[in-house]
């Protein structure tokens, strides 16, 4: 019996019988898909997005799951050379040039897991420095540079101790996540916990701005806890794994929270809702954020 594969990139849709893989029907199609390995499961690079009809694809079998588990594909994603379908079902065809395909080739080379990139529930913080600017204005680049060096090596490690990791920087500004690990039971306690520890690396790093510049340093944090999109980001010079989504923004906007109250460090809901049995009485703050609508509950944690 002969079913339907629907390709609405070619805008096409081609016949495909039980007995056919999915890639056997694109070729006798005309269609070029990119088959590396010659549709032995090796490559992955005729990889599809089933965008309907998973429920009338065959179960992976085991080349195809090995590969699957080594990329961490979702779901509808299959190999179309593994893949035969009982109903009609609706594909993109995920490789289609040479960039892609190199893309692959640094996939397999990757052994953390979030290659193909994927939606994780982790505590995302942001910090920055609140007398930063004023230490940029009075020191030349050298020692502007030295100092935020070495700020950022010291707290990349306290980070790191509690199994985060960061994600970005910009200036004095850090992107710190926590939570993507099998260990972390609690990735918002691993953040205050973090933060506790900025703190305090925060007073020795003071004593030697001090004894140096004359100056000291605070820090502010937003802390808030969701689902984001991780994933390894290539630039070609640069390779890092990185968060993308609202809900790093909202972090952001936490931390921008803390100028109008006077405080170093807040708490959305959702991350409040984590740590509340340990800290029940956390002062809340009512108050809207810049790019979003409503009202928001933020909550003041007391660090040492
Ligand atoms: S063609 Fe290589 S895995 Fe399908």
């Amino acid at each position: 019996m002969s079913h339907q594969i629907l390709l609405p990139k070619e805008n096409t849709s081609i016949p495909c019988t039980g007995a056919q893989t999915i890639l056997e029907c694109t070729l006798a199609a005309g269609i070029k898909h990119i088959h590396a390995c010659g549709g032995f499961g090796k490559c992955s690079t005729c990889r599809i997005a089933v965008n309907e009809g998973l429920e009338y694809c065959s179960e992976r079998n085991e080349c195809e799951q090995e590969i699957a588990t080594q990329l961490n594909f979702p779901q509808q994603v299959r190999l179309a050379c593994q893949t035969k379908i009982n109903g009609d079902v609706n594909i993109r065809r995920l490789i289609s040039d040479q960039i892609d395909m190199k893309i692959v080739n640094q996939q397999f080379a990757d052994e953390s897991g979030t290659s193909l990139g994927s939606e994780k529930n982790v505590t995302i913080v942001f910090t920055d420095i609140e007398n930063y600017t004023p230490f940029v204005e009075q020191f030349p680049p050298y020692d502007v540079v030295h100092v935020l060096n070495r700020y950022l090596m010291i707290m990349n490690q306290v980070v790191k101790e509690h199994q985060g990791f960061i994600s970005d920087v910009a200036g004095d500004g850090i992107l710190a996540v926590f939570g993507n690990d099998s260990e972390t039971e609690n990735s918002v306690m691993a953040a205050v916990m973090a933060l506790n520890e900025m703190q305090q690396k925060l007073h020795e790093f003071n004593e030697y701005l001090k004894l140096n510049y004359q100056s000291s340093f605070k820090i502010r944090a937003g802390i808030h806890y969701g689902p984001v999109i991780m994933g390894p980001f290539d630039t070609g010079f640069m390779k890092k794994l990185a968060v993308i989504g609202d809900n790093v923004n909202m972090a952001s906007r936490i931390e921008s929270a803390n100028k109008d109250f006077g405080t170093t460090t807040l708490l959305s809901m959702d991350a409040y809702t984590m740590v509340k049995d340990r800290y029940p009485d956390l002062k809340c703050h009512k108050t809207t954020l810049k790019g979003k609508t409503g009202e928001f509950d933020l909550f003041e944690m007391p660090l040492k």
